[in-house]
């Protein structure tokens, strides 16, 4: 009984010096509000669709919005080190389509599967791979961040 109850303190603390560790290669760890009082607002319904694609500001603000809240995982300018997803690749299966409204429409499908994502966040399993945004960032902040990630889209 003694040696398993040691054995378990053992586990424990080295999840407890992995945690810091942890923490530290990948910068702050809390959300940070994002300003988006220079937009115009979206309005309390959830769009479909990015509201601000290619608008200036919009990707300007998001740009700061994902250096602060998204960077530490999908790496900066969203060049992902391999620990989340490449952020860049998200609208790739549009990129081929040649048919304007196919396009289009692959890439509200997109935007929707990212507002979700962002939203709630990717729990599976009881583990937490990514916490929810939803009341940390308003829907302008989140549009704002598709923004500037279709900045960054790859071209393949
Ligand atoms: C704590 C780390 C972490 C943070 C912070 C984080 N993510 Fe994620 N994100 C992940 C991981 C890990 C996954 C993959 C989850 C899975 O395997 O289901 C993911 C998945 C996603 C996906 C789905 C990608 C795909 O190809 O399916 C999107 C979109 C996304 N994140 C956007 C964001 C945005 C935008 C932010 C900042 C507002 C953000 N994430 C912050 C870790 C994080």
């Amino acid at each position: 009984m003694k040696k398993v109850k040691s054995i378990i303190l053992g586990c424990s603390l080295v999840a407890v010096a992995l945690v810091p560790m942890f923490a530290s290669a990948h910068g702050a760890v809390t959300p940070q509000a994002v300003d988006t009082k220079t937009l115009p607002p979206v309005g309390s319904e959830w769009r479909e669709q990015n509201p601000y694609r290619g608008q200036k500001e919009a990707i300007k603000i998001g740009t700061s919005a994902y250096a602060e809240n998204c960077a530490r995982c999908h790496g900066l300018q969203a060049q992902s080190g391999g620990i989340a997803p490449d952020l860049r690749l998200l609208d790739r299966d549009c990129m081929d389509l040649k048919a304007d409204a196919k396009k289009q429409a692959c890439y509200k499908d997109t935007d929707k599967y990212f507002l979700e994502s962002i939203r709630h966040g990717k729990v599976r399993n009881g583990a937490v791979y990514m916490p929810p945004f939803e009341n940390i960032l308003n829907q302008e902040a989140m549009w704002s961040i598709k923004a500037y990630l279709e900045t960054l889209r790859a071209v393949k």
